[in-house]
């Protein structure tokens, strides 16, 4: 019961690793907020987890994470636990990367996430602990993710500063990247049929040492770790869940 009475808020908490940490941190005692874009998977989060509650909302839109640390305030009146963990994907090689594809993976994967951690920053304080998805796609050249990871190498080094700027006021900041993971993600990349990811999931598993994908509940076991108390000296790092495929190259 390492959250219990801890106010815990998870953007993107409606699906894949999100969902299962939201999940996890609620039976450890957490308050679980939890949001996304998806009113249906919205909803059936909340059912599944007793005493949550969830908000549709864009993480692209600053002021639409505002809203929702609002109405978190008003509800238990602060965020102990952040967890940032919305994220698109989207695989596309440079001759082919249009600038609406960019704008997009770059307004939810970087600009969205840096926002919501200074829309949430309000309501934090002293002993507060934010975790935030990154991804190894940030730490290794993998052919048409030019996008994506760029997107999250900014996230990577954005997140180190910030974790900087808040080590003096007792708030703690990690990343979580994880490899690959089994969740609907993969499936959910523009242009890529299902034989395409059904390829990519076969290559990305001859390449990890582990031969196997992850799932979404060991990323969470990460992400709780480092929120809690048992990560009381830990902050600015980064903790690969990744099968070892980035340390055992
Ligand atoms: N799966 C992998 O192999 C892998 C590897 C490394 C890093 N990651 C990162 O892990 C994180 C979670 O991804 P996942 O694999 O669990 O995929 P997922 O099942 O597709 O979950 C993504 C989550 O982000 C939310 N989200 C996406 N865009 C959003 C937006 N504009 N506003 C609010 N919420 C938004 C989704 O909500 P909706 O469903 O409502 O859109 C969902 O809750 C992402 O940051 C991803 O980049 C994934």
């Amino acid at each position: 019961m390492r959250f219990k009475d801890k106010v815990v808020l998870v953007l993107g908490g409606n699906s894949g690793m999100g969902l299962a940490a939201a999940q996890a941190f609620a039976a450890e005692g957490g308050k679980v907020h939890l949001t996304g874009r998806d009113q249906a998977t919205i909803d059936a989060a909340v059912a599944g987890i007793p005493g949550s509650r969830g908000y549709r909302s864009d993480i692209a839109d600053p002021a639409a994470t505002g809203a929702v640390v609002a109405d978190v305030e008003d509800a238990d009146g602060r965020i102990d636990v952040l967890y940032i963990n919305a994220g698109v994907g989207g695989f596309a090689p440079l001759r082919a990367i249009t600038e609406e594809a960019w704008d997009h993976v770059h307004a939810i994967n970087l600009k969205g996430c840096v926002f919501a951690l200074q829309k949430a920053l309000r309501i934090m304080g002293k002993g507060g602990s934010i975790v935030v998805t990154g991804s190894i796609g940030a730490h290794g050249a993998l052919a048409g993710n030019g996008a994506y990871a760029a997107a999250k190498g900014g996230l990577y080094m954005a997140m180190k500063v910030f974790a900087k700027e808040l080590v003096g006021e007792g708030i703690r900041l990690n990343m979580v990247s994880p490899g690959p993971i089994d969740t609907p993600l993969l499936h959910r990349n523009p242009g890529m049929s299902e034989e395409d990811v059904a390829r990519l999931k076969d290559m990305m598993i001859a390449n990890i040492p582990m031969h196997r994908m992850g799932e979404s509940e060991e990323v969470a076991k990460a992400v709780l770790f480092l929120a809690s108390d048992d990560a009381s000296f830990i902050t600015g790092a980064n903790l690969f869940v990744d099968g070892g495929l980035l340390e055992l190259r």
